[in-house]
């Protein structure tokens, strides 16, 4: 039978994205392909800002989305009368941005009488795997999303059966790299440049806090890691004088501290996935999100997989950051009868 044509569309922060992919008509069930995907970045507009302004990204928002959804229809060679479904992520993000998304897609879902689905974002993220690898079985499995906005740990037991495990109590790890870069001068979005400044430093310089590292419970929290850094970059203890600029170190002491600070995440995070994978027994570990860029990580969490004998996703990096493609996740959804109403909302937070 003639495959489902569906349109793609993520705003939840400060990237637009639209997609569109081909998979099987449901009920049947099938991983789609990817035929186009499109993605505006707007980190230009906020990397003076050394962070998401939320009024500038939903303004963004409403600018870019539909030229993209055009491109993205262009590249796939298909109109938009041949579009059979629509998906959008309508959780977790800045609402102003999701509901830009959201009510594009309703407004087109309705025009076009065909059903909308509703996304979570996160999971599709760890769709994004998936994608990358159709003939692989990537569920059940424990997923990792990592990113500027997230850092939560699910055990998945499907593609829309994600159980939040647990997840950061204040910053996302790449908030962490994006706060830190800027205290070191190093640039907006920070991941980037404290990995570069890394490679040529000392990981064992400084003895920063792992948070959680030694606890039973899945947690996270990055926000005294970022701390440690300052009162180390003011070369003083936790009693650091209030309100003194300590200014950019000089460029060996960035690149030790850069790459003490680099370590202490990724000690976490291989530690987490590791002991996640231990508490729910299962054998395959998906990554998503833009943390994933990281080399320093990625070579560690390969290795912890390795050591564990555990099946490891790591899409590449076009689907690891925001982008629309991943939404393919929509399939299995609309393959489980799950059809959003046009009274659909957004949420801001993780809701499960
Ligand atoms: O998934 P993403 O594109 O956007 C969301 O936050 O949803 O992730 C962006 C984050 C930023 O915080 C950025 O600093 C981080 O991913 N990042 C990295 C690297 N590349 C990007 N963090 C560490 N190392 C990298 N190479
Ligand atoms: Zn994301």
């Amino acid at each position: 039978t003639d495959p489902l044509l569906l349109l793609a569309i993520e705003t939840t922060c400060d990237e637009t994205g639209a997609a569109v992919l081909e998979g099987p008509r449901p009920p049947a069930v099938g991983v789609p392909r990817v035929r186009s995907s499109v993605v505006a970045s707007q980190v230009d507009l906020h990397d003076r800002f050394g962070g998401v302004v939320p009024e500038i990204a939903s303004r963004e928002h409403v600018r870019q989305l539909l030229p993209i959804v055009d491109e993205a229809l262009r590249r796939a060679g298909v109109t938009l009368g041949e579009i059979g479904a629509v998906a959008v992520a309508t959780r977790p993000g800045l609402v102003g941005s999701l509901v830009v998304g959201l009510t594009a897609a309703k407004t087109l879902a309705l025009a076009l009488g065909v059903p909308l689905v509703a996304v979570d974002h996160l999971e599709a993220h760890l769709y994004a795997c998936q994608l990358a690898e159709p003939d692989r079985e990537v569920y059940p499995c424990v997923g990792l999303v990592v990113s500027g906005g997230h850092t939560s740990l699910f055990e998945c037991r499907g593609p829309i059966e994600a159980g939040l495990r647990g997840g950061t109590i204040d910053d996302a790890a790449g908030e962490a790299f994006d706060k830190v870069a800027g205290l070191l001068g190093l640039g907006y979005p920070g991941g980037p440049g404290v990995e570069r400044a890394a490679r040529s430093g000392n990981p064992k310089a400084y003895e920063f806090p792992r948070a959680f590292l030694r606890d039973d419970r899945i947690a996270f929290s990055f926000s005294g890691l970022k701390t440690a850094v300052l009162y180390a970059i003011r070369g003083q203890d936790s009693r650091g004088r209030a309100g003194s600029d300590p200014g950019i170190p000089a460029p060996e002491v960035v690149a030790d501290l850069a790459a003490s600070f680099q370590e202490a995440v990724v000690d976490v995070l291989v530690a987490k996935c590791r002991q996640a994978l231990k508490q729910t027994g299962l054998a395959r570990l998906g990554i998503g999100g833009g943390v994933a860029a990281n080399g320093r990580f990625r070579d560690r969490i390969s290795a912890m997989a390795a050591e564990e004998g555990v099946a490891l996703f790591v899409p590449p990096m076009s689907l690891c950051t925001d982008n629309a493609a991943m939404l393919g996740v929509a399939f299995p959804k609309l393959a489980a009868g799950q059809v959003a109403d046009l009274d659909v909302d957004v949420t801001a937070g993780l809701v499960r």
